[in-house]
């Protein structure tokens, strides 16, 4: 009951992101990264997103992306797919979220860019098998009834040692869960890094800008609610980062195949 109502919630609140952000203030939604205040180099428009982008910065350079076809699923409101795909030239790139405003979004802000949008349901890809290079998701899976679901879709559509990149947060017994289901489904960890006090840093040097917005998005009695859903300094949510109950994780996981030694070559 609490996991429906959560989710209720959660749908509710990135719909209701949509309608609200009449200027296209919101175009990250993740917690970001810092680590010991090094700045990568951004655009001056860049630089009020760029604890989010630093994480999306983070997570692309878990594998080579120039000239490769990418997908993002639960690209949010796009600017993490716009950064990659101005910053790392892949050949293609395609971002998919289950929320259709979102969508729409995407489809306007970013149609100059050579990305397209879809809205989808992560757990049931309109894909072809073997589509993608590779596969980003950041944030999103938590969201997931079934995360199981999701990475097998990520696993039919990637290419044979394809990569997915992979960030979220979860409490001890989700990742540990998580750790099984990339194991169940033949995932290979390149790469596995926990990056939970990164997130912390980032989340406090972005409180001043994430108090601003949530100021002015939202109605003063929904303010609360918001900044504990942003992880402002101070609220439930960033305490639960800083005391280590939820951890932030990074991996970088390959399409695992195997080769048939046995077979007879004619
Ligand atoms: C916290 S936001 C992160 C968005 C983006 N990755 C970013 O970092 O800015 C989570 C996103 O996951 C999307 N999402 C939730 N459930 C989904 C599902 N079943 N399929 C696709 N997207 C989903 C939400 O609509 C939302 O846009």
């Amino acid at each position: 009951m609490k996991e429906k109502l959560k989710n209720i919630f959660f749908k509710f609140w990135y719909w209701y992101v949509s309608v609200v952000d009449k200027n296209a203030e919101v175009i990250f939604m993740n917690y970001g990264y810092s680590k010991d205040n090094q700045k990568i180099e951004l655009d001056e428009k860049d630089e009020k997103n760029r604890y989010s982008i630093q994480l999306y910065h983070l997570v692309a350079t878990g594998v080579e992306i120039k000239g490769k076809d990418i997908l993002e699923v639960g690209c949010g409101r796009g600017g993490g797919l716009s950064y990659i795909n101005r910053t790392f030239a892949p050949n293609s790139a395609i971002g998919i979220d289950l929320n259709k405003k979102a969508i729409k979004f995407c489809n306007k802000k970013y149609s100059s860019e050579k990305i397209k949008f879809f809205q989808a349901d992560a757990q049931k890809l309109n894909f072809e098998d073997n589509a993608f290079d590779v596969v980003i998701n950041i944030e999103s899976s938590h969201r997931y009834s079934r995360v199981d679901l999701f990475l097998s879709e990520v696993y039919r559509i990637l290419k044979p040692g394809g990569v997915l990149l992979f960030a979220d947060f979860g409490n001890q017994y989700d990742l540990r869960k998580l750790n099984r289901q990339f194991k169940n489904r033949n995932f290979k960890r390149l790469k596995n890094e926990i990056i939970t006090e990164n997130a912390v840093e980032a989340l406090k040097l972005s409180t001043p800008n994430r108090e601003e917005l949530v100021r002015k998005l939202l109605p003063k009695f929904f303010q609360n609610l918001g900044g504990n859903f942003a992880a402002i300094e101070g609220t439930t949510t960033f305490n639960k980062f800083l005391t280590r109950e939820f951890e932030y994780v990074f991996y970088v996981l390959s399409k695992y195949f195997f080769i048939n030694l046995t077979q007879k070559r004619y």
